[in-house]
Parts: C-alpha cells; structure tokens; sequence
C-alpha cells in the first residue's frame, strides 16, 4: 500500500497533476517567464505589485517593466496607464491594477497596446452580510471569513492569510472597499475589542486599496453607549458618534465610512424619534466628514406610505433630495423590490438630482438558486446598467446617472453582496465565482460586456494549467469544447433562470424565509401581505400580475417618458416586464400569438430545457477541465436541474387552478403533484425540521 502511494505522488508530480479545489479563484499558478522589475519607490503595495508581476509573467522572456509614479490629468486616482514596458499611475494603487491589467490581458491572450484606464466609480465596494458569531446572512458558502463564534477576538495567522487572499482577489479586479458585517448590525460592533480585529483585518486589506467600511446599528448610542436615546438630534448622541468616529479613526486611519440600513425590516432608524432619513445620515455624516470618511445610506425601505411596495424608497426619498450632506451616497438595491431574477431598475437611480446615487446588487443568490444553481449575474447587472432612465434626457442611463457622468458629484460609488465565505472555492458554487469577478470587472468599467467578463474569466479559471497546448487558452480543441459552449452556457444562463422561476415579469413567488424553491401559494393570513407572493401575483381566475399602471398603483408614474408610457400600455411595455406592471387576463394574447397562459407555460419549459442544455455543454468540457471540479460542477448541475424542474411544475400546476386552462401539447408535462409539492414545502418551512 505504502509503495504505491508512494508511486501514485511521484506519478502526479512528474504529470504536473495539480488538486484543483477552486481557492485560486481565477489567480491560478502560471508558469511564469523571466522578468525584471523597477520601481524608484518602495512600499508594501509596490513590494506586492514587483511580487505578481515576478510569478505571473507570461510576456517576452527576459523583459524589464518600469513602475512609476508620475502625475498625469488623464488618471483618477486609481487609473494606470499600461506603456510598452512600462505602468505609470498616479498612486501605488494605480500601479498594482495597472499590473493585473497586464497580467489578465497576457493571461487570456489578449493584445496588449498602450492604454489608460480609469475606474468608472471611485468607490467599489463589498457588502458582507457577515454576523458577529460568524454566520452570514444569505450566505451560502459557509461560514465568515471575517468573524467566528469562539475566541471571537482572536486573530490567527489562518486568519489573515485568508485575509490578504481574499484582498489580492479583490485588488486584481479593483474592488478597493470591504462592508465587513451584516447590515442588519449588531451594536457590538462598535465595542473596543471588536473595533480591534477591524484593525486588525483593515492592515492586512490596505496594502491591497482595500479600505475596511462597517454597518452600524442606529441605536448603538443607547444600546452600547448608555444614552437615554439614540435621536440624532440629541447633542449627546452627536457627541458620541463624533467620539466613536475619532476612536476608529484613530485605530484605522484610512477607515472608509459607515454603511447604514435604518427603519427597514425592523432596524431602528431616525423615524423612530419622528426624523427623517436625512437627519439621521447627516448626524453621522457629520461625525465622519473630519476624516474624510462617507456614509452609505440604504434606500431599502418599507413605509406604509403607499400600498406598493414597489414605491416606498422613491416615494420616502425623492422629497429629500438635496437634503444630504456631501459625503453620504443613497445606496439604492437595482430594482424596486429586492434582487429578482428580473425587475426593472429602480425609478430612484436618476430621480435624486441633488444626492448621489449608488447601485446594490446582490452577488450571492439568495433569490437566483443559492450556491446550487449556475447563474452568471453579469448580464442582468449589464441589463440594469445600460437601462435608461431619461431623467436628463436620451443615454441618462443607470450607467451614467450613477458614475458622475450625467450628475456632478462628490463621490461616486458601486455595492455587490458578497458571496464569499469559509469554503474552499470560497462561493460555494465554482462558477459563483464568476459573479464575484464579474462585479469587480463592472465596477471598475461599467460598460464592459459580460461577454468580454465571462471570456476573461472562463480562460483564467479553467485554461493555463496544462502541458497541452489544445487543452490551453490558445488551442482550438479548447476554443471549441470549453470556451466557446461554456461562455454561451453563462451568458444564457441568467434568462434561464428567470424562465424557469419567474418569466414575464413574475417576482417574489418564491418560498419563504429561504428563498429557494417555487411557494407562489404561500400567504398566511398574519403575514404582512407585502411579504407574501399572492400579493406580488394577485392571480384570480380573470388573470394574473400586479396592475402598477396609471389605473392601478401608478408606479409607472415613478418613471420619466417616454418610460411611463410605455410600461403603461401591455402593447409596448417589453414581454419581460409584462406582469410586473399589468394584471392580465389568462387568454391575453401575447406577441407570439398565442395565449398568456399558453406563453407562461412554455417559458418554464423553455427554462428547465435550458439547464438540461447546460449539463450537456458541461458533460462535453470534461476531458479539457480537472475531474475534481468538473465533478463538483456537474453535480451542481444535476440540482439545478431537479430544481429547475420544480419551480416549473410548481408554478404551472398553482397557476393552472386560477387559469383553468390545459398545459400546452409542446410542454413536458409535470412529474410533481401541486398538493405534495406544497405539503414538502410547508415542512420545510416548519421551524426545527
Ligand atoms: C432581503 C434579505 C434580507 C436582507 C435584506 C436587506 O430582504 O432577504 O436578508 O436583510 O434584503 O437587503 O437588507
């Protein structure tokens, strides 16, 4: 036994053979050439930079590469600019993305001229929605990498060296700011001990830019601080944000702000003491400004002041626009109700003229299929950025309503939910991993297409490790079996999601509390209607969808023209939206032809051939990827699949006893019954079960 363990390690180690496990990320070990690197400067950054270079050179052997520091107009702070052997920038920061440019274009084999490059946003930053004991909120990669249940305020070199990874992962596509605990906050945070390991974790981020930002609670003055209240009109509760704010600062000097998620979903806020949500951000603004630190203030709200939902944050913020101060950003979720598959984006972006906007998106996949399903999010974020509000005109899109192109603003900023935890391939899912890099990649250029995303990344995380030239980013047998079926397999992936969970403008049909699976039936009658899917669907035997027109809730008015017309009338309103803005009869009958109910049916089929699609491209990429994740990766697959099936018996069958109508000949026929279906989920949901 011994000797042939002991034959099988030097076999693998004369093939080459290396265990994949996903930690590299798309970082993976290259075979580097010969490089010399100079730089007149010395700083760890630059100690990092001359390092990556150094281990990742896949240039003209023997190359020298210049490092400089040199102040050019044509870059913002963190742009670069690449030269024949040189990368000039204004700061070192600059300088190490200048580096991964490099390395990622002679990585995926990409002409490299000289160019400048400049962040589209300023700040580009990731919200964990990490717990003090460790668990993460809509987390599906295990547990935080920042903060555990025991020995919580000890740092271990384990720690950190998780730490500095996930920085360089974060540097090398320019995400340059960390959210490092959930928005629903604990007031602990801002105890002594714990403001120590944020110390601690913020060195270990910043020779990377990546600043350390955190989520408070409102009422910390109260609940930590002893005050009688937390009213942030109270001198005394000015003065203790403003001594908090120097007690940090002090610890970090270079700390990013505060991200605040107030009166929503039962978080305290400024309205608890009859303020409003600008008096709340300016009294923190305030403590932070001397220090040139920002507040992120969450427009996720719910306020009873309208009965659609998908109205409160505008109606609750635009009547405060010009309000703020100048170093707080409104950080606005990119639809109006809350990370769907589909929505359109949310009528604030572009609305609020005189108060910065930032989008949120959600990274991990509470309502896209957890860790279990393949879902590259890049297109549906490309789809909300390049959507165009009008607000200044034609072309004032999302894009650029929100990176100071259209408004003129102080900061500017971008926010993606993490989807990182203690897992080896650290998302769970290895193709998660492509939404992590996917918002790093958008939010340093907003207009880059998911396909040039999804390129860069198939090539860095799968290609390179070879000794075979055709199993190589540069073979044609790879271009053929992995790049291009697998890229078409992500850019697809995301509408084959929405067919199969909710086409045509479904949303919020899922099953509760976990997200997960199909539960449109699910409304008890305690529950706050706006919390359950019959709310959202409002399916009766006349029809189904929302009816948010100018005769129904009128959200369509949040929308500048030609916008409000045109959701206005189903005729014109795009069939993606349809029923997230019309309340129509089963027999509608839609641009195919056929009947609503007919087009419903097909799209979840439709959704579930889609993924049966998928595991056949991934089947065929098998001799060209490592067994290990390709293993892993088809057996995600396999529950997509399984799944993808139940959301379209699900739905199907619990729409068909309001639509009464017979499933279309062309559609697979369901292999659940409705009745167990909705009998497994009421057990699932069954606290203890
Ligand atoms: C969703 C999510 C919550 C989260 C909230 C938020 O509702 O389910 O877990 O706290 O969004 O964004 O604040």
């Amino acid at each position: 036994m011994k000797t042939f363990l002991c034959s099988l390690l030097l076999l693998c180690s004369v093939l080459h053979i290396q265990a994949e496990d996903g930690h590299q990320l798309w970082l993976r070990n290259k075979k580097a050439l010969p490089v010399t690197v100079n730089c007149a400067l010395n700083s760890p950054t630059i100690a990092i930079a001359k390092q990556e270079l150094i281990q990742g050179w896949l240039g003209k052997a023997g190359a020298t590469i210049s490092l400089v520091i040199k102040k050019d107009k044509a870059l913002k702070k963190d742009g670069f600019r690449l030269l024949n052997n040189a990368i000039e920038a204004n700061t070192e920061f600059g300088l190490l993305y200048g580096v991964y440019e490099l390395l990622r274009k002679q990585q995926t084999g990409q002409l490299i001229q000289e160019m400048v490059s400049n962040p589209s946003y300023d700040i580009r930053t990731l919200n964990h929605w990490d717990n003090l004991n460790g668990t993460i909120e809509r987390g599906y990669a295990g547990f935080s990498i920042f903060w555990r249940r025991d020995n919580p305020y000890e740092v271990t070199e384990n720690d950190k060296k998780r730490w500095q990874e996930y920085a360089r992962a974060n540097a090398s596509i320019g995400i340059n700011g960390a959210v490092l605990n959930n928005v629903n906050a604990s007031p602990n945070i801002l105890n002594a001990d714990y403001l120590k390991r944020v110390k601690a974790i913020a060195e270990v981020l910043r020779p990377y830019g990546v600043k350390a930002y955190l989520s408070i609670n409102f009422s910390s003055p109260k609940v930590i601080g002893g005050l009688p209240t937390s009213d942030p009109l109270d001198p005394a509760v000015i003065n203790w944000w403003k001594e908090k704010a120097k007690e940090i600062y002090g610890l970090i000097p270079d700390f990013g702000g505060f991200l605040v998620k107030a009166n929503s979903e039962g978080q305290p806020g400024p309205q608890d003491f009859g303020r409003t949500h600008a008096d709340g951000a300016n009294m923190l603004a305030d403590a932070v400004q001397p220090f040139g630190g920002i507040i992120m203030w969450r427009a996720f709200v719910y306020s009873p002041n309208d009965k659609d939902r998908a109205k409160q944050a505008y109606n609750e913020f635009v009547p405060l626009d010009g309000k703020f101060k100048d170093n707080i950003i409104i950080q606005v979720k990119n639809g109006p109700i809350d990370f769907m598959p589909r929505e359109p984006f949310s009528p604030l972006i572009g609305a609020m003229k005189r108060t910065p906007v930032m989008t949120e998106f959600q990274i991990t996949q509470e309502y896209l299929g957890h860790s279990k399903h393949l879902v590259f999010l890049s297109t549906m974020w490309e789809e909300c950025l390049q959507s165009d509000t009008y607000q200044e005109g034609p072309g004032s899109t999302v894009a650029r309503c929100t990176d100071g192109t259209v408004f003129n603003q102080k900061y500017t900023a971008i926010a993606g939910v993490s989807n990182v935890g203690l897992d080896t391939n650290w998302c769970g899912h290895d193709f998660a991993q492509s939404n992590w890099y996917a918002f790093g990649r958008l939010a340093w250029n907003n207009s880059i297409t998911s396909e040039a995303i999804a390129d860069e990344w198939i090539k860095q995380t799968f290609a390179g490790n070879s000794d075979q030239p055709s199993k190589t980013v540069h073979g044609i047998d790879w271009t053929e079996n992995v790049l291009v079926p697998v890229k078409r397999m992500m850019l697809d992936s995301r509408e084959a999601a929405v067919n199969y969970m909710m086409p045509y403008g479904f949303h919020h049909i899922m099953s509760a509390n976990e997200h997960y699976g199909p539960g449109p039936w699910w409304g008890p009658a305690r529950m706050r209607a706006d919390w359950t899917p019959p709310y959202y669907h409002q399916a009766d035997s006349n029809g189904v969808g929302f009816n948010r027109t100018k005769m129904g809730s009128d959200a369509v008015s949040q929308y500048k023209e030609p916008l409000a017309s045109m959701f206005n009338d189903p005729s014109t309103c795009p069939e993606t939206l349809l029923l997230w803005f019309h309340h129509l009869p089963w027999t509608y009958k839609m641009k195919s032809g056929r009947t609503l109910w007919d087009d419903i049916c097909t799209k979840y089929d439709q959704g579930v051939k889609q993924v049966r699609v998928f595991q056949k491209i991934w089947d065929g990429a098998a001799p060209y990827i490592d067994s290990a994740r390709h293993k892993a990766i088809q057996r995600k697959l396999r529950t997509q699949t399984a799944n993808a099936v139940l959301w379209k018996d699900a739905c199907i069958l619990y729409f068909q006893t309001f639509s009464r109508m017979p499933i279309p000949m062309d559609v697979e026929k369901p292999i659940h019954n409705l009745d167990e279906i909705i009998a497994n989920d009421m057990v699932r949901r069954r606290p203890g079960s």
